[in-house]
């Protein structure tokens, strides 16, 4: 009980810290090419990912997307994809960058 109350203000406190950063789109976008264009396709020019992997495009029009759930999520790797040790600042440009993606 009382870990899952940690963690709970763990994230929450992440939620916050992350909404204070100024996310940079365009730092966003280089981190994209760099990191995750071998899985995913990052930009519309972009031809080919891997079958498996959502495009950004695809990640950004689901209902329930919001740049602060998904700077959180890059926090933590996803199955099936390397841990990128992102910081917080990395995590939010990505995530402001994909919402450009819509
Ligand atoms: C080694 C391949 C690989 C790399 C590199 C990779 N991903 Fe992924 N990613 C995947 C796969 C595969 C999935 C689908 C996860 C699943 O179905 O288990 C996924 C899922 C996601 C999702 C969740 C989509 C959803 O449906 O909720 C997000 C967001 C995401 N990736 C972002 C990124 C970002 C940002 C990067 C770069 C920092 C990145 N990924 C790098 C393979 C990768």
């Amino acid at each position: 009980m009382h870990r899952a109350t940690g963690l709970f203000s763990l994230v929450f406190g992440a939620a916050l810290a992350t909404g204070a950063l100024a996310a940079d789109a365009r730092k966003g976008e280089t981190l994209a090419k760099r990191w995750c264009a071998a899985c995913h396709v990052v930009a519309a020019d972009q031809q080919v990912g891997t079958t498996q992997s959502p495009a950004f495009s695809t990640i950004a029009r689901k209902p329930d997307f919001t740049e602060a759930m998904l700077a959180l999520f890059l926090l933590n790797p996803h199955p099936r994809m390397p841990d990128m040790n992102l910081s917080r600042s990395e995590a939010a440009d990505l995530a402001a960058y994909i919402n450009t993606q819509k």
